[in-house]
Order: structure tokens, then C-alpha cells, then sequence
């Protein structure tokens, strides 16, 4: 059954569920897969080395799915920052009109994404308030509110969704999508009653027969707690949740007791590269890689298809459910300190009390 949310009449997508950019995970395969479940599939834009690369890879989505897809642009600070300008442009030649965006002074992207005709739908993920506010006035379609649950840049003022959601309901003029912390159909049911217009999913898309990545980390997933990631990188204010490992652990240690406090001595244990060929070579300990605490969530390798379809029902199901705690007349009040459930609590059962007669924790009996 189709949703009718602000997200899925903007994108044309039948199931309000998007999977948001992710390095080394983010290629054609995954996009296209999510896309044809019925919800939004991303490309990453700088999972390729340049923008004639991006060309190539959106290209081989368009083969692979006819339904709407986007990309993701995200704008970190580097030393040599790539060309993100040819990125979009790339982008835009391509006739792509739905982009996920990211990261740092996203305003000149956003400008030329906006200036094409017809102008893009922009998904912009941000951390605070503020910095969605800041978005707004650049023009963005939909706001992706990452609460502190979620993998990778989580921000620096550690606020969980359950109270950004509700802030960006009160205070955003804009519609909003919830991101972090999201795996199944109770989570979409919930971020949309507090709210959003549908949810992003990284980690759990990781977790699908389609992402690209080694079957071992999957399993790592599976296998894995909510309590296993870890935050590092805080003391540069540049926060990442990780997936725990020997070598975050290493890092945080380097990281609580540098005296110099310099990020050259942390930067070989956060390696990108090395976060890359844990996706290749399948050893969870080779280096640092992005997850939520989501992971706790998630206990199976579906496929796409199967994930969206299953997220959809149990959205469905648990949105009847709620509509049906809603009655014309007050119930009879169930009996004072028996447990809920307990046959003989219940005053019209095969027990045969009288109504209105109960038992207290069976030491006798009272009227109500
Ligand atoms: C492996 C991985 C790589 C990611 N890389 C990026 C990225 O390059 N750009 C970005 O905007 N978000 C990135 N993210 C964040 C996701 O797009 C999404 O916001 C986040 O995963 C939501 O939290 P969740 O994992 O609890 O669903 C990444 C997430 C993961 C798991």
C-alpha cells in the first residue's frame, strides 16, 4: 500500500524510506536495488575517484533500476578538497534531479543544484537545529535530521532523536526526513507520528545482500551489539561513530592521552584506506569503518526488496496498531494490582467472580 507523505509525492517513490550516502558502500548496486523496493537509493559521488567516474556509475544505475534515484554530495574539509563543483555538474548533465547533501558550507552546491532547469530536490542531512535552519534559508526541499545515534559524523552536541525530531517539527519550516537509529517499519511508524515525512538508513542498508561490502562485515553486524561503536575524533570536534574495534579502541586511547594533542598521531589509526579494505578484505579489525548504533537492530541479511517490503508492513501494522488504542468508550478498568493478562484478574472469565468483585495478589478479596 503506497504512503502519502510530503517525501514520497515529492520523489515519486512508493515507500517513505531512503538509504543514505555512505562511503565504499554508496555504488550503482545498492542505489538501484533500494530504488526498485519502491524507496530512494543514493549513489556516493566520491566513492568515485573523479566526476566523469560519478558519469559512468549513474550510467550503470540507470541501467539497473528505471525508478527514481539520486545522489549523495558531501562536503568535507580536506587538504586538497576534490572538485565538487564538476561533481554536480556531472550530476545535473545526467539529468539527476534528487541530491543528498552533506557536510561543510554546502551554499555555493546547493546554489548551482538549484540554479538547473528543472532546479533539483535537495535532501540536506544535518546534526542541529541551527545548522538546519541554515540550510533552510539556502533553499533545501527536506531537512535529514542525523540524530547522535547515527553512523559517522554525528555532531558535536549529542542530541538523540527523540528530541531533535520534535525540535525540528516545532521550529523547521521545510519537511523533514529522520535519520539515525532506524531499521524497521516500528522506527518509520514512529519517526512519522513525531513528525518526519519518512526515515534515511545507513547501517541497515549496509546490511543487505546488495551492499558491496564483504560478507564478514555484514555478519560483524549482525553479530554485533548497541553498545559496540565508538566516538572518536571528538577532541578535534570532528565526532565520528565508528564501529568498535581494536583500532578505535587504539584510537581513543591515543587520542585521551596525546600530550600534544595533535591530530598526526591519531590520523594513521582512522585511515580511510584502511576503512576501505575492511570492506574488501572482510577483517572487521583492519582498520576504522562506519556504523550506527543501530547494529543492536539488526539480526539478518535480507535483500533489499525484502527489507523495504517488511519495513513497509511493520509500519502498517504498528500504525493500525496505535489507531486501535484509540476507543469510543473508556474500557472497564482492569483489576486493581493483578497483573495485566492473568485470566483470573479478569472479572467476566470462567473464573466467575462478580464484576466489580477481585482478588489482590490472592490475599483476599475487595470490591472495586
Ligand atoms: C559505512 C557508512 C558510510 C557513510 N558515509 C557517508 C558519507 O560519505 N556521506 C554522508 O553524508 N553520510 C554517510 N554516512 C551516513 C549515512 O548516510 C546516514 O546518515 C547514517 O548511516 C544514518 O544512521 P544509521 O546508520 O543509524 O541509519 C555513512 C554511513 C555508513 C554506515
Amino acid at each position: 500500500m503506497p504512503f502519502n507523505t510530503a517525501l514520497t509525492r515529492k520523489l515519486g517513490i512508493k515507500i517513505p524510506v531512503v538509504q543514505g550516502g555512505m562511503m565504499w558502500v554508496g555504488y550503482a548496486e545498492l542505489a538501484s536495488a533500494v530504488s526498485n523496493a519502491g524507496g530512494l537509493g543514493l549513489i556516493t559521488a566520491l566513492t568515485q575517484p573523479s566526476p566523469e567516474d560519478l558519469r559512468k556509475e549513474i550510467r550503470r544505475c540507470k541501467q539497473m533500476t528505471s525508478k527514481p534515484f539520486g545522489v549523495n554530495l558531501t562536503l568535507l574539509p580536506a587538504m586538497v578538497p576534490p572538485d565538487y563543483g564538476a561533481y554536480a555538474q556531472v550530476v545535473l548533465d545526467e539529468g539527476i534531479r534528487i541530491v543528498e547533501t552533506a557536510g561543510n558550507s554546502p551554499g555555493p552546491i546547493i546554489k548551482q543544484l538549484k540554479a538547473a532547469n528543472p532546479p533539483c530536490v535537495i535532501l540536506h542531512k544535518c546534526t542541529t537545529i541551527r545548522h538546519a535552519l541554515s540550510a533552510v534559508k539556502l533553499g533545501v526541499d527536506f531537512l535529514s535530521i542525523d540524530g547522535f545515534e547515527c553512523a559517522g559524523h554525528v555532531g558535536e552536541s549529542d542530541i538523540t532523536n527523540f528530541i531533535l525530531l520534535s525540535r525540528a517539527r516545532q521550529t523547521m519550516p521545510v519537511p523533514f526526513i529522520a535519520s539515525g537509529g532506524f531499521a524497521d517499519g516500528q522506527g518509520l511508524a514512529a519517526a512519522l507520528s513525531l513528525g518526519a515525512e519518512g526515515i534515511n538508513m545507513g547501517t541497515r542498508f549496509m546490511c543487505t545482500v546488495e551492499a558491496p561490502i564483504h560478507e564478514n562485515i555484514k555478519k560483524a553486524i549482525v553479530e554485533a551489539q548497541e553498545t559496540d561503536t565508538e566516538l572518536v575524533l571528538r577532541r578535534w570536534k570532528n565526532t565520528s561513530r565508528l564501529f568498535k574495534n581494536k583500532v578505535t579502541e587504539d584510537a581513543v586511547r591515543v587520542e585521551r592521552e596525546s600530550t600534544t594533542g595533535k591530530f598526526e598521531e591519531v590520523a594513521p589509526y582512522v585511515s580511510g584506506k584502511r576503512g576501505r579494505e575492511v570492506f574488501l578484505n572482510g577483517d572487521k579489525d583492519y582498520g576504522v569503518w562506519t556504523a550506527g548504533q543501530v547494529i543492536g537492530l539488526i539480526h539478518d541479511i535480507p535483500t533489499c526488496h525484502d527489507l523495504v517490503h517488511r519495513i513497509e508492513k511493520e509500519a502498517l501494522d504498528t500504525l493500525a496498531k496505535t489507531q486501535s488504542l484509540v476507543v469510543d468508550q473508556q474500557p472497564e478498568p482492569d483489576i486493581v494490582g493483578r497483573p495485566i493478562g492473568d485470566p483470573s484478574a479478569d472479572p467476566k472469565s470462567e473464573h466467575g467472580k462478580a464484576p466489580g468483585e477481585a482478588q489482590i495478589y490472592n490475599i483476599g478479596k475487595a470490591k472495586l
